[in-house]
């Protein structure tokens, strides 16, 4: 094996942080040690946009990489907005941004209206319900493959349980799941070429999945509107309930931003949470000799370590010092939550993964704030579910070969993880 890069190997004017194949296709370890040296410099690094054949490029953005800077700016929302885009560095025309990101792309009092209104779909009532289905579902994950003793466990395990859910949760027939599967695909998967091949038509390819999404939903809103049941679109839709509800387009949109949202994110968790386990024996061995008492600390460090969020961003409403460096109105900040969560000023050891690490204040479901994670209880209970079955049933499953990665600045994702482990006897 190379040695890993370390600090005083790279030059920091050799990192562009807008260059998918100069830096975010690089391995791990160097981009590690690229925001180690962003970190430790002065001020905030400041980088021109990506350019984009289908929209103009922007005036450029500094980059938080500290825990403590993206806190504050996470905590003061009326100074670091999110209404003008939050998911991408270049600015989107605002109809394509609400329409893809709901209410992560909005600011109060739009988004305070929408997080109450869908927040009725994650009580901790509700949450209890799904956990029995999490349950249920994990069994049948691990039931299909056992008898093999290999298989791909992106496709096979980590992709198939929150998209499940979420379908489940939503009240989308089993029928749609594939196709729920490959669209979110296509949306979030938009700078890898084995998602959408044909560059220059990145938006066509985008607007077309959307379209089908939305389409899906409306129509089952249609149809619960004269026959609700107990799923969430009754209950978004149904204005007798609290009086607020979703109009169709809303309820498109958050659909498509929950499906984004909550299944890329817990996926490529799970993944990643196998391949650190074949990458750290002696951790999944400490696990498996306290299951009960382990899990929970090992859930917070697979996010922690996975960062699958690797950064959000914010725009300037007014005037603001952060980390010294003065910045104006339109100015713009990607708050780099995977550099965050290896802050040597919050985290011993951060290079370590630890599963029984505490205290663990990572930020990979956003910093303090009205936009922290509204799906975070759910995933921590997917995440949690997902390795007791794996961990009691095949508790020797590890990758056979090298994660191949997503090619993304903004998802840390895995795309295939082929593992093997000793057979076992479905339920
Ligand atoms: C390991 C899994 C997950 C990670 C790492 C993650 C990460 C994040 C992050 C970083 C944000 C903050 C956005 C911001 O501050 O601008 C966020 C927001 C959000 N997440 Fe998650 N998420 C996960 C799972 C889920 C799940 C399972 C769901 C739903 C089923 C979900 C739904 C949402 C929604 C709706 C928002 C927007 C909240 C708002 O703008 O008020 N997430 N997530």
């Amino acid at each position: 094996m190379s040695a890993q890069p370390t600090t005083t190997d790279i030059d920091p004017a050799s990192i562009d942080l807008s260059d998918i194949e100069s830096f975010w296709a690089k391995p791990i370890d160097y981009r590690h040690a690229a925001f180690d040296v962003l970190r430790e410099g002065p001020g905030l690094p400041f980088y021109a946009e990506p350019q984009l054949a289908f929209l103009p490029q922007g005036p450029g953005y500094y980059a938080l990489t500290k825990l403590d800077d993206i806190v504050t700016a996470s905590r003061t929302p009326g100074v670091y907005i999110s209404g003008k885009g939050a998911t991408g560095a270049v600015d989107q025309p605002v109809e394509f941004r609400e329409f893809y990101g709901s209410m992560i792309n909005m600011d109060d009092p739009r988004h305070a209206r929408l997080r109450r209104i869908v927040s009725r779909g994650f009580t901790p009532k509700m949450l209890d319900a799904l956990t029995e289905n999490v349950s249920r579902v994990a069994t049948r994950i691990v039931d299909e493959v056992i008898e093999s003793g290999e298989c791909d466990a992106v496709a096979d395990i980590s992709a198939r349980l929150p998209l499940t859910i979420i379908c489940d949760m939503m009240g989308i027939p089993a029928s749609q799941h594939r196709f729920v599967f490959d669209t979110t695909n296509v949306i979030l998967g938009v700078q890898d070429p084995e998602y959408v091949p044909d560059k220059d038509n990145i938006i066509q390819a985008l607007l077309d999945a959307g379209k089908d999404m939305a389409d899906l939903v409306r129509g089952l809103a249609k149809l619960r509107a004269e026959k609700p049941t107990d799923d969430l679109i009754s209950k978004l839709t149904n204005a007798e309930i609290d009086g607020e509800s979703l109009t169709p387009d809303e309820l498109a949109s958050f659909f498509i931003l929950l499906v984004v949202a909550g299944n890329e994110t817990t996926r490529n968790a799970i993944s990643w949470g196998i391949e650190l386990l074949t990458k750290h024996p002696e951790q999944r061995a400490a696990w498996l000799a306290d299951l009960d008492g382990v899990t929970p600390t090992a859930v917070e460090e697979i996010v922690r370590w996975a960062s699958p969020v690797i950064f959000m961003r914010r725009t300037l409403a007014e005037p603001a010092v952060l980390n010294g460096q003065r910045l104006e109105p339109d100015d713009k900040v990607l708050m780099f939550y995977w550099a965050a969560n290896r802050d040597p000023a919050h985290f011993d050891h951060p290079e370590r993964f630890d599963v029984r690490r505490s205290p663990n204040p990572h930020i990979g479901f956003g910093g303090p704030g009205p936009h922290f994670c509204l799906g975070a209880h759910l995933a921590r209970r997917e995440i949690t579910v997902m390795f007791r079955e794996l961990l009691t049933r095949i508790p020797d499953i590890h990758a056979t070969a090298e994660p191949t990665r997503l090619k993304s600045a903004f998802i840390n994702g895995i795309k295939r993880l082929p593992v093997a482990f000793t057979p076992g006897v479905a339920k």
